[in-house]
């Protein structure tokens, strides 16, 4: 798969065939790899662990051929990301190391290398008690062996910035030896370009400026991205660098978020970087098909919480057309947990706040370095200036954008603290906006975090309660009910959020919590008594206890088995739950949506209340069960409720309205007997294959409670590598080619490893399905 990023020339990836040493075990993989992913889940883990084994210590190694020319130039390592603690030993000798899992570092392997084969290891040792979820571990992103000429471009070594038609460049150059040379730069199949000649040496930032005409502004609906190409000779040598960039202005003013002049509602999700069932492994495939869902609920931005992605994730960003707040960490100097970040933070924090910027300050998406989340510090006036000095850093770095933070802390936005960032992000506090406006004229805001609104895919809990805490046993199944009216204490249902921010018009938009379900932090049954042990002393226990309970959450006595979040849009094996029409129907009322929920097969509940909401675009819908009306309605608020509803079997249709003319439609039918699987490809990428599998009745109508263990198959040129069906609680591993559907469902990814495979799914007592698949072109003109 071939890089978008920023890179130099003689730039390759250095993932095949390492060796993987762990717990005195050896085998050889490719990388990105994640060890905890292929681990078995264990009930008695803490829950924000996701269950999966991360910490510990491995070694990874690889040889290296090196020939003379090599030694001659320059060789560099590139790790975009290894879980943690890495250390890098090049012939056994210390080459650089990176105790930050989520930064991108490279160095400069040269003077440890000979001629032939040279040994590159990778130590890495991570602690437990380190994240607040699951972090994966491993080298879980790409590594990359660049071999350059002595004279060229530093790492990182190009800032591209515009002003209208304008493109400025700042060339940092890489010298083993000063001399006199050229350094041009000109943008890819366009007749501009600019050349500085003169004395170049090691350090020298070179400025160019190229003028333009009619490059297109980039933008989410029409992403134009250009490419630099600076050219470096020096005594002979040449070496060549890309930058992808884009054209555009990026305003925070007091009434909102402008891009190119235009007022924009940043209608966002923030997202943790596991992919599900891949684990933290990077892979473009699975992003690419988790934004293009994303893309079609309507959201147009991205908060990377709590860190800074794959550099690719920020590719994509930038190539189908999201705008983004790259995140450095989720703790200062205050620890959330006792071998997290604060540990690293006065020795590590400037060079990896630094490095994250230099990496990561050409993408058109970034929009605000976002310096932290929820930080101890907030509430405390004599560290205030950690986020000032992190503001500097960031301004120092990059002048083109300013800085944000999650923040929660209620007192903090009426302090000084306000102050030491630029634009005030809120995380649950929809109340304090009107009130910030008018205290912080000139201050853009906006919410870093929203909702956190809970639920599982297609489960339903009666009666139905509109008291957020009441969606939800405290026990078994382990499910929270998918009315969209479920939040943990410090969070609200998404119609919540919006009542505010239709109220302060000056908000500059929302990052929901989260656009996809996540491993580890499974809220509301993450209360077992392993999250004591966050508590040191008896007295903070009781006090912790009595916390949760008036939250409507008990500590469990025993180890709870939920090991994935409920916080998402979409499950972690990538269907859309309830709420993803929700969204749709206010983030893209363009797209004409009616969305009925619960489902109608409740075999159980015949004469009882099962009260029915509409989602959608249109301004009111009219309900009809069994051809008869239920009733005409305004939407009020932002849904259609029906709460009244008695349940009888058949089929449940809604005729959606907007400006009185009929707008949507759908219908829900009661399920039969389960009889067949109905196979569909979801996403088809360069190297994998998604599919899904629903088992349905005679009718073709889901069967929303069936949980027939299904076995996929493959025949020809691909493998199942991995199976998920969105169950928060199940402890099967992602590996088995078998799984029980949930709510009917159930997802398979598959390698591609020819052109042609046929795919199978069976299961006792149902018709088996087909699927043929003949190579298909990556999806590039779809974004
Ligand atoms: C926030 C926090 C997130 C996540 C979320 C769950 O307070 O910043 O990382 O924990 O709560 O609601």
């Amino acid at each position: 798969m071939l890089p978008l990023c920023a890179q130099p020339a003689g730039r390759v990836l250095f993932n095949e065939g390492w060796s993987f040493t762990k717990d005195g075990a050896s085998r050889v993989l490719d990388l990105p790899h994640d060890w905890a992913v292929e681990g078995e889940f264990t009930q008695e883990y803490p829950g924000e662990t996701g269950k999966l084994p991360w910490w510990g210590q491995a070694v990874y190694s690889k040889t290296l051929q090196v020939s003379k020319e090599d030694l001659e130039g320059v060789v560099r390592l590139e790790v975009d990301g290894a879980m943690s603690g890495a250390i890098l030993l090049v012939n056994g000798q210390e080459a650089a190391s990176r105790p930050y899992g989520y930064a991108s570092w490279a160095a400069e392997i040269t003077p440890y290398l000979h001629e032939g084969p040279n040994k590159v290891e990778i130590k890495l040792n991570t602690l437990p008690e380190s994240s607040r979820w699951y972090p994966g571990g491993g080298i879980y992103r790409n590594v990359w062996l660049v071999r350059s000429p002595a004279a060229g471009v530093a790492h990182w070594g190009t800032y591209v910035t515009t002003e209208g038609d304008i493109v400025n460049v700042e060339v940092t150059l890489r010298m083993k030896q000063p001399c006199n040379g050229k350094v041009t730069t000109r943008i890819q199949g366009y007749p501009y370009e600019a050349t500085v000649e003169g004395a170049l040496y090691d350090g020298r930032v070179v400025k160019m400026r190229i003028e333009t005409k009619g490059l297109k502004r980039w933008s989410p609906s029409d992403p134009a991205v250009y490419i630099a190409e600076t050219t470096v000779e020096a005594d002979g040598l040449v070496d060549v660098y890309e930058t992808p960039f884009g054209l555009r202005t990026a305003e925070w003013r007091a009434d909102g978020f402008y891009l190119n002049g235009v007022k924009t509602f940043l209608k966002g999700v923030c997202l943790h970087h596991d992919a599900g069932a891949l684990g933290a492994v990077w892979n473009q495939d699975a992003w690419v098909r988790r934004l293009l869902k994303l893309k079609e609920m309507g959201c147009n931005a991205i908060r990377c919480t709590h860190n800074p992605p794959a550099p690719e994730f920020l590719d994509l960003c930038d190539r189908m057309g999201f705008l983004a707040l790259d995140e450095f960490t989720d703790t200062w100097t205050w620890p959330k947990k006792e071998n997290g970040y604060a540990k690293l933070f006065d020795e590590w924090a400037e060079r990896d706040l630094v490095d994250m910027i230099h990496r990561d300050r050409n993408h058109p998406c970034i929009i605000a370095w976002s310096i932290g989340n929820e930080c101890g510090e907030q509430g405390d006036p004599t560290r205030w200036w950690v986020p000032q000095m992190l503001t500097d850093i960031c301004h120092r770095e990059d002048p083109t954008r300013p800085t944000t933070a999650g923040n929660d802390n209620p007192w903090a936005a009426s302090q000084d603290y306000a102050g030491t960032i630029d634009i005030y992000g809120f995380n649950y506090k929809p109340h304090l906006y009107a009130q910030f406006r008018d205290t912080h004229p000139g201050q853009p805001f906006y919410g870093s975090e929203t909702a956190s609104c809970i639920s599982t895919r297609g489960y339903y809990r009666f009666p139905v309660s509109d008291v957020k805490s009441e969606g939800w046993n405290n026990g078994a199944p382990f499910q929270v009910s998918s009315y969209d009216l479920y939040a943990p204490a410090w969070a609200s249902c998404p119609d919540y959020e919006w009542g505010y921010e239709d109220q302060v018009p000056e908000c500059a938009g929302e990052f929901v919590w989260t656009g996809y379900d996540y491993l580890g932090e499974p809220t509301p049954y993450n209360l077992d008594l392993s999250v004591l042990t966050n508590f040191h002393t008896e007295e903070e226990k009781a006090q912790a206890i009595a916390m949760f309970e008036s939250w409507g959450q008990r500590v469990s006595m025993e180890p709870l088995p939920s090991r994935s979040s409920y916080f998402g849009i979409i499950d972690l094996a990538g269907f859309p739950k309830d709420r993803f029409w929700l969204y749709q129907s206010r983030w893209a009322p363009d797209v004409p949506v009616a969305h009925i929920l619960p489902h109608w097969t409740w075999p159980g509940r015949k004469g009882e209340v099962t009260p029915v909401h509409v989602y959608t675009s249109g301004d009111e819908a009219e309900l009809f069960l069994n051809g008869k009306s239920l009733g005409r309605k305004p939407r009020e608020g932002y849904r259609i409720r029906w709460d009244d509803v008695v349940y009888a079997p058949g089929t449940l249709k809604v005729v959606a309205y907007k400006g009185g003319v009929k707008w949507a439609e759908e219908e829900v039918r009661t399920a039969g007997k389960a009889k067949r699987i109905v196979l569909e490809t979801d996403f088809v990428g360069e190297e994998l294959v998604y599919v899904s599998a629903r088992i349905v009745d005679a009718r073709g109508t889901l069967v929303p409670d069936a949980s027939n263990l299904i076995t996929f198959k493959v025949k020809g040129g691909a493998q199942v590598i991995a199976t998920d069906a969105g169950d928060p609680t199940s402890h099967r591993s992602f590996r088995e080619t078998s799984i029980p559907a949930f709510g009917g469902m159930a997802s398979a990814i598959i390698l591609k490893k020819g052109e042609a495979f046929t795919l199978t799914a069976e299961s006792k007592g149902l018709s088996k399905a087909t699927l043929k698949l003949i190579s298909e072109k990556y999806l590039s003109s779809s974004f």
